[in-house]
């Protein structure tokens, strides 16, 4: 089977589509044909410098993926040949809390990615999909959809009538305005282009702001909630927008801390004086999947994809999201 590869440090046009070899499934592990895998900033960097990562090569890159079950090793208990499953983000996060051992785990990282024809995971490693998703949006779950599911809901704790806001319109960021307004929230999205905050009006937004145009954002957040701030944040800038963050931020409020996106420094005292909660967060792990699966179920909620590539075509959708033109997620199309 066929499958892209990191080999080295020479960037996105070195990606190498090759024949690899998988083998058999052994005990408790599933074979999968990949159908589809979407990026996350987090790939397109690893396929940039593998090295300053620590990524081993040659790896195959992208954590996302989805496709069918077409055979299962012994003890294998929870799927069957026909059942449509995404992989995991970590191979062995199942519940509870995370460890460093856990962290060692992720696809596409320490571990094979899913930018292949097939793979092989431990059952462990998957979750069935919801039943209403096409191939497409099947494969856009593993690490944005939960990571914003995560911040929000599991760690966030949000409940109707508060209010979210959202830090730019890739992958996590709109999964993050989903959730908030499937769960009954107040949204208020960032982004450099209007067009795409016509996009997230149309998908519920409640208030829209250009931060190229309005620098002091968080200004803005605070005059549209008449002084008081947000309940929860979805921080995928980093250190270079959290301390606007803390400035949007409602006394007691929540930051879930996700991104890497920019560079700066935190004076941590008007968090203190809020009495304010940071929480890190790593994606997430399976039982959170599962939860979130079970709520995008019950929504008939469907990822936004902004393009979709053929498999031969991966470096071109790399090459996409390095433009930063996408709203929502880019995918690549694995399957036959
Ligand atoms: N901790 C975790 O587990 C985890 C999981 C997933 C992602 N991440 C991180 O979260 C970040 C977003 O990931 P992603 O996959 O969603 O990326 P993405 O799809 O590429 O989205 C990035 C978007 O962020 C917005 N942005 C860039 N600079 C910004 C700034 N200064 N202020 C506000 N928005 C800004 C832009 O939106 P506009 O074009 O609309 O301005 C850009 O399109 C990355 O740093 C990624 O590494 C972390």
């Amino acid at each position: 089977m066929k499958a892209w590869l990191i080999e080295n440090d020479d960037g996105i046009d070195a990606l190498n589509l090759t024949d690899v070899e998988i083998g058999d499934p052994g005990p408790g592990e599933v074979r999968v044909k990949i159908k589809t895998s979407s990026i996350n900033r987090r790939d397109m960097n690893t396929v940039i410098a593998p090295s300053a990562r620590n990524t081993p090569l040659p790896r195959i890159p992208n954590s996302d993926g989805a496709g069918e079950v077409v055979a299962v090793g012994d003890k294998v208990s929870e799927f069957n040949p026909g059942d449509r499953v995404a992989s995991c983000f970590f191979k062995r996060w199942h519940a509870g809390r995370i460890s460093p051992a856990i962290m060692g785990s992720a696809l596409g990282g320490a571990e094979e990615g899913m930018l292949s024809e097939e793979t092989i995971l431990p059952e462990g490693a998957l979750v069935h999909l919801p039943e209403h998703l096409n191939w497409d949006e099947a494969g856009t779950l593993t690490c944005a959809g939960v990571t914003a599911w995560h911040g929000l809901v599991a760690r966030g704790g949000l409940k109707a009538g508060e209010t979210v806001l959202l830090l730019g319109t890739g992958g996590v960021s709109i999964f993050g305005l989903q959730f908030a307004k499937m769960m009954g929230a107040r949204v208020i999205i960032t982004s450099k282009s209007d067009e795409k905050l016509e996009r997230a009006r149309e998908l519920g937004a409640d208030e829209t702001i250009n931060y190229a145009e309005t620098p002091d954002w968080d200004d803005a957040v605070k005059d549209l909630t008449d002084g008081v701030g947000v309940d929860h944040i979805v921080e995928v800038g980093g250190a270079g927008t959290l301390q606007k963050s803390v400035g949007a931020l409602a006394f007691g409020g929540h930051i879930a801390l996700i991104g890497v996106l920019t560079q700066g420094e935190l004076n941590p005292y008007p968090l203190l004086g809020k009495s304010g909660r940071i929480s890190g967060i790593y994606v997430g792990s399976r039982e959170m999947f599962q939860n979130m699966n079970a709520a995008i179920s019950a929504n008939a909620m469907r990822p936004i994809i902004d393009r979709t590539f053929d498999f031969d075509d991966a470096r071109a959708a790399y090459h996409c999201m390095q433009s930063d033109s996408h709203f929502g997620k880019i995918v690549i199309r694995s399957g036959a």
